[in-house]
This record gives structure tokens, C-alpha cells and sequence, in this order.
């Protein structure tokens, strides 16, 4: 027990340490009773102030058995401080061992969204008929979105694409630079800056201000652009019915050119395909936009339109994607639920 006299003798003191000391259970309590000994009020301290009353020759004799004291008690403290620091090191490397015999935690396997995996397969089967695959900026300027493509400011069919503009402007024209709202503008980018022929795709994201069941805020398409000397709508549609037939894996389906209405194409068409068997058969549905290039838009591309033509298409991937595995929402696609992702592995 700590004693509680008035007054102390330096030996009384010392013992109290020692027991003190031993009886600290960890660092914490410790370093509590050394402050009771060592600190600017503790027992040893009080020693020290009394010297202030002795004469000079006591001082020196009474200073050294006080300092005598205080190391002694300093030293019991480090050895119990060095002794109680271990015992701890001890015990937390023993509640902390690695057991080596338990299994490795799984690594999870991600896999390709299913938009992306429509998009890969796409453009392997336009490369292997000769087609560059082409990347470009979702943030377009107007001439590259409308104008080049045939709508200039004003025009009507400018609002059946209502868009996000942004803050900044484009520096030619002084335009507000805007998302993209179809992947048309990449014919622009690609047939300006390169010599016919032109044979390219163009996959990647678009942006309308649209949402509901069948419409996302953002989208995907495909361009495809074949530019030449005598390229024209027949090829058009050789070259996307054999498109079809391969990414779907079925020759039993059949196609319709409808026609329609766009500004960069003359004629134009919305391509309907059915399939003849399986869930779907017997349904037309509306798969892509296309046509043969408007010889406005092969000016524009800086080209002769008395020298070449060419056909365009613009297709949605959501929508083959849907028709290829059965999905009948597309906001599936946009909300990362593992369990429908999952699914589609092929
Ligand atoms: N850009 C059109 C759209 O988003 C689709 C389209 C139609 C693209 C005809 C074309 C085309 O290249 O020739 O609605």
C-alpha cells in the first residue's frame, strides 16, 4: 500500500517507489506514479526545495543524497519501463500471428459489359471485311455535330436531337461546344483529314437530353462510312445484311430498307429487320439509320461530290445488344447490378 505520512524520509520514499513500481500493471500506470516521484510536484521534488534554507555546506552534502535518491528511483523506473514495454510487444505479437494454414481470400473476376462486348464483336466483323475502326471526342463542335452534316443553325431536324451544351465555346464560330448527339460527326473528323477511299466504323458514346424505358441521357452507336469512287446503296445493303446475319449468328432473318428522312444522307433509309424463328419471329424492328452520303456533306468533307459517293449507317448498340440476348430495359445496362451483368459471358 502507498503510504500517506506528512512527512517522508528519503528512504521511506524510495521504498514507496520501488513498490510502486512493482506493482504497475502497464505503461500507463507507470508513467501515472512516476510523476507521483519525478514530477515538478512529486515526492523527490519536495527534497530538492528544502535545500533553499540550508547553508552552503549542507547544500552540497544534502544535494548529493537527494540526487543519490533520485537516480536510484529514475533507474528502477527504466527497468520497469523496459520491462513492462516487452511484455507488451509480447503479447500483441501473439494476438496478432498469421496463421499461414488459412485459405487465400478469392480474387472476384470481373468480365466485359455487355454494351462493350456488342461493340468488340462488331468491330471484328467490319475489320474482316476492311474496315478501320475509329475513336473520337464525345464533346464535339457544331460544324462537326450539325452543320458539316447538313443542318446548319435553324434547321428543324436539329431539334429531333435536343443536346447538353457547354459553357465553352468553340473558337472558329463562336459556338457553345456541345456533347455529341450521334457518332455522325466522326464522318466529318475522319473524311477531312483523310484521302478516299474511306472505309471506317466509328463506335462510342452519344448524348440526348432523353430517358425513359428505350432512351438513356447516354447512349452508344456505331458510324460506318464507305467513301469511293462508285461505293453506293447497293453495297449498303450487301454489306449490312451479311453484317446482321453475323452478329447474330442467324441467316434466317430478313431486312427492309424503309425510307426516311436524314439531312446527310440523299436517299436515306431506317433499316428494319425480323427474324424468322425463335421468341422474336415475325416482329419488325427498326435497327439503324442509313443512306447514301448527301453530296452537300462530300463538300463539306473538303471532297468532289461529281467524283465520289459513298454510303453511311449509324446503329445503336443498346439496342442490338437487347435484341441479341433477350433484354427488355435498357436501363439494366446503366445500373451495375452484378446479378444481370453477370448473365451475359459471351
Ligand atoms: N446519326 C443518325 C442518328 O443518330 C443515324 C444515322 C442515320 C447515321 C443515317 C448515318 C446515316 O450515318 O447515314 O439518328
Amino acid at each position: 500500500m502507498l503510504l500517506r505520512k506528512m512527512t517522508y524520509s528519503l528512504d521511506d520514499v524510495i521504498k514507496e517507489a520501488e513498490l510502486e513500481f512493482k506493482n504497475a500493471k502497464d505503461s500507463a500506470s507507470l508513467e501515472n506514479s512516476k510523476a507521483r516521484f519525478l514530477g515538478k510536484n512529486g515526492l523527490i521534488t519536495t527534497f530538492f526545495k528544502q535545500l533553499a534554507s540550508l547553508s552552503i555546506d549542507d547544500k552540497r552534502q544534502q544535494g548529493i543524497i537527494f540526487n543519490n535518491a533520485k537516480k536510484r528511483i529514475e533507474q528502477m523506473l527504466v527497468e520497469k519501463r523496459e520491462y513492462l514495454q516487452k511484455m507488451e510487444l509480447d503479447a500483441r505479437n501473439s494476438n496478432e500471428l498469421i496463421d499461414v494454414t488459412l485459405p487465400g481470400r478469392g480474387k472476384m473476376i470481373g468480365s466485359i459489359h455487355p454494351i462493350m462486348r456488342t461493340q468488340e464483336r462488331i468491330e471484328k466483323i467490319f475489320r474482316s471485311i476492311g474496315f478501320k475502326v475509329i475513336d473520337g471526342p464525345e464533346i464535339e463542335t457544331d460544324w462537326n455535330n450539325f452543320t458539316a452534316l447538313n443542318s446548319p443553325l435553324g434547321h428543324p431536324a436539329r431539334s429531333m436531337q435536343d443536346t447538353f451544351y457547354l459553357d465553352f465555346k468553340d473558337h472558329k464560330n463562336d459556338l457553345p461546344l456541345l456533347l455529341r448527339t450521334h457518332t455522325s460527326p466522326m464522318q466529318v473528323r475522319y473524311a477531312t483529314n483523310n484521302k478516299p477511299p474511306i472505309k471506317i466504323i466509328a463506335p462510342g458514346k452519344t448524348y440526348r437530353v432523353d430517358s425513359d424505358a428505350t432512351h438513356s441521357p447516354m447512349f452508344h452507336q456505331i458510324e460506318g462510312l464507305w467513301i469511293s469512287e462508285e461505293v453506293s446503296f447497293a453495297d449498303l445493303k450487301g454489306i449490312y445484311t451479311n453484317f446482321l446475319k453475323c452478329f447474330f449468328e442467324n441467316d434466317n432473318l430478313s431486312l427492309r430498307f424503309r425510307p426516311s428522312f436524314f439531312p446527310f444522307t440523299e436517299p436515306s433509309a431506317e433499316i428494319d429487320m425480323m427474324f424468322n424463328d425463335g421468341p422474336n419471329r415475325g416482329k419488325w424492328l427498326e435497327i439503324s439509320g442509313a443512306g447514301q452520303v448527301h453530296p452537300n456533306v462530300i463538300k463539306n468533307f473538303g471532297l468532289d461530290p461529281e467524283k465520289y459517293m459513298g454510303f453511311a449507317f449509324g446503329s445503336g448498340l443498346e439496342r442490338l445488344t437487347m435484341l441479341r440476348y433477350g433484354i427488355s430495359d435498357l436501363r439494366y445496362f446503366y445500373e451495375n447490378d452484378l446479378r444481370f451483368l453477370q448473365q451475359i459471358r459471351y
